[in-house]
């Protein structure tokens, strides 16, 4: 069956595609989150009850989603998230997905578990793009990889400060994940209903960990990566070691992976450029807080001291627009865009940002503004947003201001600052 990429209106149809045509271990390993996978439904299910603002009579033409992400301007203020592996969702998956979003003019971010090499997407691609950084215990490693996104002009380095172990997907044990697959049974039966994959992966020799394999020591072949990767989270990884990645570095870094107010503040003590608030798309602590609800509380711990971005759960332009209305000053998406190249490839990386962009524009029209910058908080109902802990307090005390205005006729000041109930 041959699927028009005309008629993917929204994130959805690339999802039902590219899970027609990638195999479902690498599907599979795109979709889940860990254990439960509550934080991962709650990532995009907490974005529903938040309710827009209709205004109309309001001139909206000639409206702009441009914004500057780290003294950079792009068409909107989205990047492509750090995906592990995406090269065998689509063969040359990074090199076609950073090309995308080079076209479209939004950041593109390279993993450090990708399958073509930092020096191999610079090569392909014209306009630098980002690079993820994991933590590792062999520093030296990690030193040569910034050295090596350094060489290759990168513009910002990602570091994931939630790697302190790995995440337990069900849906990767079961299907035994690995990269190349092997030629099991139920592989080759996967193998045998996707031609089109099997035919690209075919025509390219970029199958393996481009950033590790011939480059960590010990390192030659498959077998030896999988020892060596699981060896190399880091859970020592702590404050200090910002300082010295900011050193050896000496560019942005971005700090992707905060969730709690304390941690931000501590984060722009260290001087990072921006936080990514995330949950990893809820892929590793099951049963933390959805970005979404996180968000308020970092916002008003540190909005007005760094840039603070969001991921994990972004399936439309309207939840962008929700969160940039909440305080969000930048965003990145990893399945919505991935979804777009299992099915499509770089077109289908290309449509699925041009759809988020589509409905971020118009939400903005139909909330009444044509610029970006003036959205605020004020186009939405205001009940239906999460609140902030500072805000929840406030309101409690309202409400109780109010029942005793309505008990006894009149305020009583005292309970402004909730000293008597
Ligand atoms: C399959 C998959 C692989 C990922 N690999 C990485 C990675 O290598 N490094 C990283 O920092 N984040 C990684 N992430 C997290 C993403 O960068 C991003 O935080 C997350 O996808 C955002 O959630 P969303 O997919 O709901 O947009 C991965 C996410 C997924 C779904």
């Amino acid at each position: 069956m041959r699927h028009d990429l005309s008629k993917m209106t929204c994130i959805e149809d690339l999802r039902q595609v590219a899970k027609r045509k990638v195999p479902k271990m690498f599907f599979d390993y795109l979709e889940s989150g860990s254990w439960t996978q509550t934080t991962l439904r709650d990532n995009t299910s907490d974005f529903t009850p938040i309710k827009l603002r209709q205004k109309v009579m309001v001139n909206t033409e000639n409206r702009s989603l441009k914004h500057t992400l780290l003294g950079e301007e792009y068409t909107m203020p989205l990047a492509v998230a750090p995906i592990g592996l995406a090269g065998m969702l689509c063969a040359d998956g990074e090199i076609l997905a950073a090309r995308a979003a080079e076209k479209f003019g939004v950041p593109y971010t390279l993993s450090t578990l990708s399958i073509a090499s930092i020096e191999d997407v610079a090569h392909n691609t014209s306009k630098p793009f980002w690079f993820q950084l994991n933590p590792m215990r062999d520093r030296e490693f990690m030193a040569s990889l910034i050295q090596r996104a350094k060489n290759a002009n990168c513009s910002a380095l990602v570091l994931s400060a939630d790697l302190q172990g790995v995440g337990l997907c069900h849906a990767d044990i079961r299907n035994g994940l690995s990269a190349p697959m092997k030629p099991t049974v139920p592989n080759l039966l996967q193998l045998a209903t996707k031609p089109e994959w099997c035919l690209r992966m075919l025509n390219t020799d970029r199958r393996t960990f481009g950033n590790i394999i011939g480059h960590a020591k010990h390192v030659h072949d498959v077998s030896a990566l999988l020892s060596w990767a699981n060896a190399q989270f880091d859970p020592t990884l702590n404050w200090d070691d910002i300082a010295k990645i900011k050193d050896l570095w000496g560019g942005k870094i971005i700090l992707k992976g905060i969730l709690d107010p304390e941690d931000a503040e501590i984060a722009t003590k260290y001087g990072v450029d921006a936080i990514v608030v995330s949950n990893h798309g809820g892929r590793q602590l099951d049963g933390s807080l959805s970005s979404i609800q996180a968000l308020p509380d970092i916002v008003s711990a540190v909005g007005n001291k760094t840039e603070v971005w969001l991921d994990s759960g972004i399936r439309s332009g309207q939840d962008m627009l929700k969160a940039w209305a909440m305080g969000a000053r930048g965003f990145m998406t990893g399945r919505a865009a991935l979804y777009g190249l299992g099915a499509f490839g770089e077109d289908g990386v290309r449509r699925a940002l041009e759809i988020l962009y589509r409905e971020m524009d118009l939400t903005m029209a139909f909330t009444g503004h044509r610029q970006l910058q003036n959205v605020g908080r004020d186009i939405l109902i205001d009940h239906t947003r999460p609140l902030s802990s500072a805000e929840r307090r406030e309101s409690i005390v309202q409400q109780r201001h109010r029942i005793y205005e309505e008990l006894y006729g009149w305020p009583r000041a005292s309970l402004r600052f909730g000293t008597m109930w």
